[in-house]
């Protein structure tokens, strides 16, 4: 599959990248930046690589079987609608719009075109996240079952002008529920058995006057079966709690640990741990790269994620974000 990839910035070249590089069936032949210190920075990574990759502003869908955009989420819609109707495959990174109404752009692809779109919400077939859907299916927890999700990251570095620069230009375009809460309200609609049934509280603060979104954001919201969760979003403050997930039922918790996604069950008949083979990146980007594969070979008829998954989740944590405002 000859691949292109759009978006040379963290994700693009600290996780995109590296995963196309490492999958046999990847050619990758161009890479696209409008920046050029982000297309010098792809040059100096790859300084000794025999691989002849074109490094561009934008990528020329001609010679491309598929794109990768790393792009910024009120970037990423025209660019997906452009290369899904110039019929490439398209692994797009979440979330799919900064707001519903801007994801109406999707509306232009035909069924067709849709069904080519894939939506890097990469942790969804995570192992552990399977694990948990077993433990919350199978009654091991009891049911139902109330989650607590805390989605704390980006610890506010001034120091650090890059990183502050990206994440204050990502909260002009929406609180962290609009960007992590693609990652979450996928994992609960998998998880509990499907989109929420109501939204029953919201709130949003700011931490800082000059932040340009509320940093702090939480809600409580009802699924199907009588499941509930607790969702908290925070970003940008000197430090941070910690980022995890728990399953509380009648019958035990499962604890999943934010960033390593190894888990832990606490029931009656005591504690297990459970941790699986490699680091979550590698493994979620891997297997992100190898379903791009199977779709654009036809083993997979439609993008999983799909394009209609990224616009589900959109749903809720706009929701969400407009509820708390
Ligand atoms: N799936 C995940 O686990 C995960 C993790 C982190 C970030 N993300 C998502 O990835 C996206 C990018 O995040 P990031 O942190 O890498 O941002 P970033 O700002 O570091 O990188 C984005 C890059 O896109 C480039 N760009 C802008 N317009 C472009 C265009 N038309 N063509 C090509 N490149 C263009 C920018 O110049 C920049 O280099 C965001 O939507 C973010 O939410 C996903």
């Amino acid at each position: 599959m000859r691949v292109g990839l759009a978006g040379l910035g963290d994700i693009g070249l600290g996780a995109h990248l590296p995963a196309l590089r490492r999958h046999p069936a990847v050619r990758l032949v161009q890479v696209a930046d409008p920046d050029p210190d982000r297309r010098s920075a792809f040059t100096a990574r790859s300084a000794g690589r025999a691989d002849d990759v074109r490094v561009v502003a934008e990528l020329a869908p001609g010679g491309l079987d598929g794109v990768v955009l790393a792009t910024p989420p009120w970037v990423t819609p025209e660019l997906v609608v452009r290369y899904a109707q110039a019929g490439l495959f398209v692994l797009a990174e979440k979330p799919v719009a900064t707001s519903v109404e801007a994801a109406a752009i999707y509306e232009q692809l035909d069924d067709e075109q849709r069904q080519r779109v894939q939506v890097g919400l990469t942790y969804r077939h995570d192992p552990a996240i399977q694990q948990l859907k077993t433990w919350i299916d199978d009654g091991t927890l009891g049911t139902p079952v109330l989650v607590r999700a805390h989605i704390y990251d980006e610890v506010f570095r001034p120091a650090d002008v890059e990183h502050t620069a990206r994440i204050t230009a990502t909260l002009a375009h929406g609180t962290p529920v609009v960007h992590e809460g693609a990652h979450l309200f996928d994992w609960l609609s998998h998880l509990l058995g499907g989109r929420p049934e109501s939204l029953d509280d919201a709130w949003a603060r700011r931490t800082r006057g000059d932040l340009q979104a509320p940093n702090l954001t939480g809600a409580r919201l009802s699924y199907p079966s009588g499941h509930q969760a607790l969702v908290e979003f925070g970003w940008f403050t000197a430090a941070l709690p910690r980022c995890e997930l728990t399953v509380l039922g009648d019958r035990g918790l499962a604890t999943l640990d934010g960033f390593t996604f190894d888990l832990r069950l606490t029931t009656a008949d005591g504690d297990r741990q459970v941790h699986f083979p490699g680091d979550r990146m590698t493994r979620c980007f891997d297997r992100q790269v190898q379903r791009f594969i199977d779709l654009y070979d036809g083993t997979r008829k439609t993008g999983d994620p799909s394009l209609d998954d990224g616009i589900a989740a959109l749903h809720t944590a706009q929701l969400v974000a407009r509820s708390a405002r």
